[in-house]
Formats: structure tokens, C-alpha cells, sequence
């Protein structure tokens, strides 16, 4: 099977267009156990909480023309947490999903679930499936949540997928190029990140969209996830805009290229 090829610039093969509304965010939601502990409250108040910063957030983005916005959920790793958190953050997933959907398509949202969702109960499966197919044809902006998701799950499944589908890249290697992986990893259908925002105080990557940051802007805060609303996302848009995006260019070059 030979599969399209993406509709997307990559951004060590072109520069890319981009513009002062960052086209993708995507942001690791940070702290919300820490919020509530601040407030001696049990961790899972964070995550109720947290629930309805994504509420706001994605009302934001869709408002500001931002046209995908990807919000990482639950990691690969978040599995070693204790059982009983990791169990209130499915239920928190279910009844979000039963709850939400209609406003999304409403707003004219799309939403896509990726990671490995094999490992999830049926249950929260077949309501991914529902919501995604309810919400297919929306166009106004594309919401990905990632679940069970890991940037180095993400990069293998796509080589594996690649060497299934098209053997040949095995006894012929030099093949095997950008376009071969980047078409198949689970968010080919949207362009690489622009903005990316990690809230919590926390300056790492803890495993996100690996392949796909090369030349994101990163943008870290202190405010806990909970805390975070429509403003604390115009600073971090506002500071998006005043950076000067060179792709490995010199400034010079870059202010040559930019008309105006
Ligand atoms: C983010 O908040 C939510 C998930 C990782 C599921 P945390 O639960 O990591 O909050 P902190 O970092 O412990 O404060
Ligand atoms: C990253 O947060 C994952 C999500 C927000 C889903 P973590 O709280 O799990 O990250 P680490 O463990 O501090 O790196
Ligand atoms: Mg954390």
C-alpha cells in the first residue's frame, strides 16, 4: 500500500508559512496534582478542575483562529502512577467524553483521540470512536487529545507500520526517508506544532510529540493547568509572536524573506 503524501511542509525539508496566530498548539496541561495539593485538596480535585481549563481553552483557541490544538492527557509513563489516580483519570476521560461532545460539534470541532488506545477498557474505546466519527466533518479547528501517548511509541509504530506496508524500505534502507515515517505517525493529518506550552513550572518534553517539535517554539509557566484561562493563552500567543522563527536561517535572511 502506498499511502498520500502529507499535506504538510516539514520543517527540515522547507521553510515553512507561519503566521503571528499560531496554526497548532499543542500543550502539556502540568500541575494539576500540585494545584490541589496547594489547596489541601486530594490530587484527583486537580484533575476535576483541570477538566474545565480545557473547556475554556479550547473555546479560546477555536476563537483566536488557532486551527489545531492538541492537549496531552496521559502519558505512556503516567501508567506507574498509583492505581487508584490513574483509574479516576479514565473515569474523568469517560464522562468527558459523554459530556462534551455535543458542544464540540456544536462549535464545529473535531476531535481525535491518538495514542495507544489498544490498551484502554472497551468502554472509553468505543466512546472515542463514537465522538470521532460524530465530530469527522467539523472543519473550524481540530482538538487532539493524547491519551496512552508517547512520542517514542508514536516514532515506532510509524517504522513498523512503514516496513509493514512497504517491506522493500527493509532490504533498501536508503529509502527510507522523512516523509516514509512522518506520513505515518499517528497526527499525520495535521502540521507540525508551532506553539508549544507546558504549564507547571516544568522545562521538559516528558515524551510528547518527539518528532514533530524540531522548530516549535517552546513557551513554559508556572501557572498550574487549573489555573490556566484565555489570558494566560494570549501571553503565551503574544510571546509566540515576538519571536523571530529562523529554521536554521540567519536573521538577515529571515527579515529579507518577510515582506513588509
Ligand atoms: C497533569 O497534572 C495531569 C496528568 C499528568 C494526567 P499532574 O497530575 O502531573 O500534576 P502535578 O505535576 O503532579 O502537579
Ligand atoms: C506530562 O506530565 C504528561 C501529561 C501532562 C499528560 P507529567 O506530570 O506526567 O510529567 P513528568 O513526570 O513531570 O515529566
Ligand atoms: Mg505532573
Amino acid at each position: 500500500m502506498t499511502r498520500p503524501m502529507s499535506n504538510f511542509a516539514s520543517s527540515t525539508i522547507a521553510v515553512p508559512d507561519y503566521q503571528a496566530v499560531p496554526r497548532h498548539v499543542a500543550i502539556i496541561m502540568d500541575g494539576n496534582g500540585r494545584w490541589a495539593t496547594s489547596r489541601r485538596l486530594p490530587r484527583v480535585a486537580g484533575h476535576a478542575k483541570g477538566v474545565e481549563a480545557v473547556r475554556a481553552t479550547v473555546e479560546a483557541c477555536a476563537r483566536r483562529g488557532v486551527e489545531f490544538l492538541t492537549l496531552f492527557a496521559f502519558s505512556s509513563e503516567n501508567w506507574r502512577r498509583p492505581a487508584d489516580e490513574v483509574s479516576v483519570l479514565m473515569r474523568l476521560f469517560i464522562s468527558a467524553l459523554e459530556r462534551e461532545v455535543t458542544q464540540l460539534q456544536k462549535n464545529g470541532i473535531r476531535l481525535r483521540v491518538v495514542g495507544e488506545l489498544a490498551a484502554f477498557e472497551p468502554r472509553l474505546r468505543e466512546l472515542v470512536a463514537q465522538a470521532e466519527a460524530r465530530t469527522a466533518g467539523n472543519t473550524r479547528m481540530t482538538l487532539t487529545i493524547a491519551a496512552n501517548y508517547g512520542g517514542r511509541w508514536d516514532i515506532l509504530q510509524a517504522v513498523q507500520a512503514a516496513l509493514r506496508e512497504q517491506p522493500e524500505l527493509g532490504r533498501r534502507p536508503e529509502l527510507f526517508c522523512e516523509e516514509a515515517l512522518s506520513s505515518r505517525l499517528a497526527m499525520a493529518y495535521a502540521p507540525e506544532p508551532d506553539l508549544f506550552i507546558r504549564t507547571g513550572g516544568e522545562q521538559r518534553i516528558s515524551n510528547f510529540l518527539l518528532w514533530q517539535l524540531a522548530y516549535t517554539e517552546l513557551y513554559f509557566t508556572d501557572a498550574y493547568w487549573p489555573d490556566f484561562d484565555a489570558a494566560a493563552l494570549d501571553r503565551a500567543i503574544e510571546s509566540f509572536a515576538a519571536r523571530e522563527r529562523r529554521f536554521g536561517r540567519t536573521s538577515a535572511q529571515v527579515t529579507a524573506a518577510t515582506p513588509g
